[in-house]
């Protein structure tokens, strides 16, 4: 089975666009793919953090991608931190990839722009991130559109590196996720929904009690109209809330446009919130659960660093090789 990987922050507070933008596919890809998935910590530590908090909210972060349905027995899922091989690989990949290339990143000019100090970790967060994706062997990246320079970047690193050491990383693909839904902020649809943004109710989180969601669902920004209408350029906030009823309910959109034909936009958003309410409910069942056992979830992470270091381990022993490294006896 083709590899898969793909990373996530240890915010400890997924939203809703997460889990139905990328999170639900990853569930989908532990059948179909060597699937492996990390929270990425040490990314975290590029801007400034709580160190009191963070490995909380990674154990967090952790429990609510298994309470989403991810299997420590059909795919990887670990913490970056715990494989040593992750950082190893960075350095490496720092003396192929170059000053000019990472100081075009726009990640960066955004990240950077108007900070007094600028940690080197910043600069070099995607030579860290291409360090995630090719130390396992990964043929494919599922990624948004905010995260495509940062994987093409990794591919030019590895070309690179096997133009100058012979054959040695496998270049991986970018992935358009089949069933990745673009979730928009309730406040403001026309963004991505991005816990960044400074928008609290417009932004769902996957352990909003059921009166908060209905909250923050009923207070979704809509056009002036009354049509219900799927028309992202002209009805940005209605056809959000059709993309995100499709989605949690399995229905089509043009199935729910005639459903909903002739309702009101009240309608639509108590339709919105109770469905998503419903679907939510399993997922905070299990992560209560999770929360009352947390050695489950160290105990998966155990499992997962392990399996993740015996494939980062391998590509690693091939890296030094490569470069010309003294073996160790
Ligand atoms: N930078 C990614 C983000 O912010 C997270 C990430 C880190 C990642 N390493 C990765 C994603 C490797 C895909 C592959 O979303």
């Amino acid at each position: 089975m083709p590899r898969v990987f793909s990373g996530i922050q240890p915010t400890g507070e997924l939203h809703l666009g997460n889990l139905l933008g990328a999170i639900r596919q990853w569930v989908v890809d532990q059948d179909t793919h060597d699937a492996v998935f990390c929270v990425v910590d040490l990314h975290a530590m590029t801007a400034p953090y709580d160190p009191a908090s963070l490995a909380d909210a990674t154990r967090r972060t952790a429990a609510l991608l298994l309470a989403a349905g991810l299997d420590p027995q059909r795919c990887t899922l670990f913490v970056q931190s715990h494989v040593p091989a992750h950082t190893e690989l960075t350095w490496i990949l720092n003396c192929v990839a170059s000053f000019g290339e990472l100081r075009r990143m726009t990640q960066f000019k955004d990240k950077s722009g108007g900070q007094e100090s600028v940690s080197v970790g910043l600069f070099d967060y995607p030579v860290l991130m291409a360090a995630d994706i090719l130390c396992h062997d990964t043929d494919r990246v599922p990624v948004g559109d905010d995260q495509r320079q940062h994987l093409e970047l990794a591919r030019d690193v590895a070309q690179r590196f096997n133009h100058r050491f012979g054959e040695t990383l496998v270049v991986p693909e970018p992935a358009i996720p089949p069933i990745g839904a673009r979730v928009m902020d309730l406040q403001d649809p026309t963004s991505k929904m991005s816990k960044s943004a400074d928008s609290p109710q417009g932004t769902p989180l996957l352990l909003d009690p059921p009166d908060v969601l209905t909250k923050k669902i009923r207070s979704a920004v809509t056009d002036s109209g009354r049509e219900i209408r799927y028309d992202p350029e002209n009805k940005a906030g209605v056809s959000n809330l059709l993309e995100i009823l499709s989605v949690v309910r399995g229905t089509p959109i043009p199935d729910l446009e005639a459903s909903l034909a002739g309702a009101g936009y009240g309608d639509l958003k108590s339709t919105v919130a109770d469905a998503v309410i419903e679907y939510l409910a399993p997922v905070q069942e299990r992560y209560a659960a999770l929360e009352d056992d947390p050695a489950r979830v160290d105990e998966a992470l155990a499992l997962g660093a392990a399996k993740a270091s015996s494939v980062a381990d391998g590509v690693l022993r091939r890296v030094r090789s490569a470069t010309g490294l003294l073996t160790r006896q």
